[in-house]
Parts: structure tokens; sequence; C-alpha cells
């Protein structure tokens, strides 16, 4: 197997193969003076079975364009198959028409992997069920909920916010901060023992984007809340609102910690400091988006999924 990777997320990419114990293969990428990108695979693929990986996330269409530059370098270069990894899929949120006149974005970045001929496509959390259905090429959706789940039940974490570290269960509530994430809380809360949950509920102004977030919903009510912990679990982060809103409801109605667990830092606008100046107490993020220095602060943690990448690859 021959590993390449975009410039979207290198560490990650490393990280894989060091657990798949290869090296990464050189590619050469120039950005001509009018912004055009080419791409130069500086390894042989003939006959191997290739995999890129590529998060496209921020800038999304750069990411996506050299990702279907090297997809087309590889397949030129006489690869027997390849197997891309995007670790965080954008335009995912752009999954059908939510208003007239919308396009679908999604389905056309899927339209132009599989005019590729991609083999196959591993993804993290997708933002909804649906999107697999999309592709007509086999689709692998891996899951961050393991990771967030061994670390909840882990000493370290319930020695940092409980005085009780030994039951992990004690006071915790899984909290959605939306009813579309009702069903990540439900596969969660089985991996640790049916712990309780509850969404809060958030309307979206589809036109301007600005959301709030005022009242619960689901099998907890709101007087179940005060001296409780939560565990806020989501798909992502972008601006960071959802996730802030839900932790101040969460506070105004007497839960004393609030931490949450998200997939994808898309840290979008000032996403940083909106978080560490919030009612949060800890944020814990996956690497399948690069985070740079500039993005992190004091309340972030980041758990890695290379392993559970390179187990996927090496049972395939
Ligand atoms: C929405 O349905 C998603 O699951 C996330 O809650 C949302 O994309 C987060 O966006 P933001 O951080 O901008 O509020």
């Amino acid at each position: 197997m021959k590993l390449f990777s975009g410039s979207s997320n290198v560490p990650l990419a490393k990280k894989v193969a060091e657990y798949l114990q290869i090296e990464v293969s050189p590619i050469e990428t120039m950005v001509f003076p009018d912004g055009e990108r080419r791409v130069k695979l500086n390894d042989s693929v003939v006959e191997e079975d290739t995999v890129v990986i590529q998060s496209t996330s921020t800038p999304v269409d750069q990411n996506y364009i050299e990702l279907f530059f090297i997809i087309d370098a590889l397949k030129r270069s006489g690869a027997r198959s390849v197997s891309v990894v995007i670790p965080y899929l954008g335009y995912q949120r752009q999954d059908h028409v939510f208003r007239d006149g919308e396009v679908v974005s999604l389905d056309v970045m899927i339209r132009f992997l599989e005019s590729l001929k991609v083999d196959k496509v591993i993804a993290f959390d997708l933002h909804s069920i649906k999107i697999p259905e999309l592709f007509h090429i086999p689709v692998v959706s891996l899951s961050a909920l393991p990771l967030f789940a061994q670390r909840i039940q882990s000493k370290a974490f319930n020695t940092l916010i409980t005085e009780k570290p030994d039951d992990f269960m004690k006071d915790k509530i899984l909290v959605s901060p939306d009813m579309g994430g009702l069903r990540r809380i439900e596969q969660i809360s089985e991996m640790l023992g049916n712990m309780p949950g509850i969404a809060t509920v958030k309307d979206r102004d589809l036109r301007t984007g600005e959301i709030s977030i005022k009242q619960f919903e689901g099998p907890l009510s709101p007087s179940d809340l005060p001296g409780k912990r939560a565990l806020i679990v989501d798909d992502m982060i972008s601006s960071g609102n959802t996730v802030v809103q839900s932790a101040e409801l969460l506070k105004e109605n007497g839960v004393v910690s609030c931490d949450v667990f998200a997939t994808h830092a898309i840290f979008s606008e000032e996403a940083p400091e909106l978080l560490q100046d919030s009612k949060i107490d800890r944020v814990y993020v996956t690497n399948t988006v690069w985070i740079p220095q500039e993005k992190r602060f004091p309340k972030l943690h980041r758990l890695s999924v290379a392993e559970m990448i390179a187990k996927e690859l090496r049972n395939n």
C-alpha cells in the first residue's frame, strides 16, 4: 500500500503512516503566480493500492481541488486502486435543497470524486446518516464516538471533573445541542451503559444563519438538571455558537459543569475566543481537521483518530 497526503492535514497522515509502519509517499505541489496548482507524485504507484488522506476543511475548495488532482495523478500513473480518506468531508451540511433554487453542493463534490473513479471513500462522523446514500461508490463511515466514550470513562477525565473518579456514571448526562443530534446521543449513551440524555432545541434562521437555543426536549426534564455534569456531544464546531449557547442554557438550569465532545474542529470566525470565554469547561475535539497553533486555546483537548484510520486501512 502507498499512502499520499494532501496539504490540509499532513500531521494526521504521518500518524496514520506510523501506525501502518510505512512512509508517506512524497508529492510535489506547486502554485503558479496566477493561483493554478500542479501536483506531481514522486513515487511509483504502478499496480499499487493507494490511499490519499485529505480533509476538505478550510480552505474547502482549494483542498477539494488538490485532492482531485492527486487522485487524477494516481490514476494516470497506473495505481491499481485509489482509496480516499476524507476525515472531514467539506460541504456535508449542504446535502439537500433547503430552499428553492439552491445547489446541493455535497452532491457536486461527490460527482467529481466518482468521475475520477475513486474506489472507496472513508470519512468520519458524517452530518447525516443519509450522506452515504448520495454516493455510488463504497463509503466507510467511521465515528469518533468510541474515542469519546473511552475518554468519558477514563480515570484521568473523571479526576478532572469530579470528586468520585471511580464512578464515571455519577451525576453525568449526555446532551445533544440540537434535535438532529439525538441519534448520536443514543449511540454514545449505549456505549456508556445507558447514560441519560437530553437535547437543547436549536432554531436557525436560514437566511442569516443566526441560531437561538432556548428550551429542552428529550427523556430528561429541566428539573433533573441541577447538580448534573453535562457532556455535550456534537459532530462539529464551526462558529462555536451552538455549543456555547447550549452550555449557557444548561448552566442557567443548574448544571455544574459542561464538557463538549465534537469530532470536527472547524473553528471558523472567532470560535476559539468564543469557546475559551464561554461557560464551557473543556472542549474535546479530534484531529480530523488540523488546528493551527493560533487557533488552540487553554480549554482545548485533542484526541487522535489516526489509529482508527490505520486499522480500517489495514483490514482492507
Ligand atoms: C448542526 O446541525 C451541526 O451538528 C453543528 O451543531 C453545527 O454545524 C455547529 O455550528 P456552529 O458551531 O457554527 O454553531
